[in-house]
């Protein structure tokens, strides 16, 4: 069991982002990604159908033996993590808004934050957000349209910067002092938001903390790979994406793109 994959899944190419901090991290475990691109974005899709879809691609990821399933969506974590947990037997990571860290640090006590319709409107949000945000005022903005420019690879587009202008402007009229990403597509558009937003304000996301949570757990299982070899790395995903591998050309690790229905 401890050679097997870790399994990671998102709505298309955004979970990179994950998978580039899990790879770093722990570099010698092989990983099996899904970019379920074909039904991107999830954000906009009921919460029955996050959780189908969340299904189908867990599913698939068991067929393939993964020993762990990283859930690298914020979307279909808020809403489909619970019954994943109660109904698979292998351990599962998800990824939440990292609403805490900024309520903690923030001086002004006011943070942005910006995510998907999905994610906003989960329960699972707002319980996290009542827990460890008190006191402190949130400024939400679903970043509707951005996750499809993304996924087309249109980052510095002008209607990336357009949008963003738009969904920025209340969290700057507010004062905000960070600005919390909660999509996992999202960390691609950093060198964008950077230009766009004042030196005081800072951007935070939740990569790193799922990746040392990855490690946490695949430890306390005892599921960490022994192998000294450097990890492999498969690639799934179900459209034509170039994207995709423009994300992950950078990185030095082995991998294979293939495209896939599923
Ligand atoms: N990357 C996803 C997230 O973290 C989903 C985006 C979407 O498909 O709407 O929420």
């Amino acid at each position: 069991m401890n050679n097997n994959p870790i399994g990671i899944f998102d709505s298309g190419v955004g979970g990179t982002s994950i998978w580039k901090e899990i790879q770093k991290l722990l570099p010698n475990e092989d990983t099996i990604y899904l970019a379920d691109s074909k039904n991107a974005p999830y954000g906009e899709k009921s919460a029955a159908q996050i959780l189908q879809l969340s299904i189908k691609n867990t599913e698939l990821l068991l067929e393939n033996s993964c020993k762990i399933i990283v859930v690298a969506c914020n979307t279909a974590t808020t809403n489909a993590i619970d019954y994943l947990r109660e109904n698979y037997r292998v351990p599962f990571i998800g990824i939440e808004p990292a609403i805490k860290p900024a309520a903690l640090q923030s001086k002004s006590k006011t943070v942005g934050i910006l995510a998907t319709k999905g994610t906003l409107s989960s329960r699972l949000f707002h319980s996290t957000a009542e827990m460890h945000a008190k006191g402190i005022k949130i400024i939400e903005r679903e970043g509707v349209g951005l996750v499809p420019l993304i996924e087309q690879g249109k980052i510095n587009s002008k209607e990336t910067l357009n949008l963003l202008k738009t969904y920025l402007k209340p969290m700057l009229d507010e004062d905000i002092d960070y600005l919390v990403l909660g999509c996992t597509h999202y960390p691609y558009l950093a060198p964008v938001l950077k230009e766009l937003l004042p030196v005081s304000v800072q951007i935070i996301d939740s990569g790193e903390a799922v990746a040392r949570q990855t490690q946490a757990v695949l430890e306390k299982n005892e599921l960490i790979n022994p192998s000294p070899q450097l990890g492999r790395h498969q690639f799934y995903t179900n459209v034509a994406s170039e994207v995709l591998k423009d994300f992950i050309k950078e990185n030095k690790a082995s991998y294979s793109v293939k495209q896939i229905d599923f």
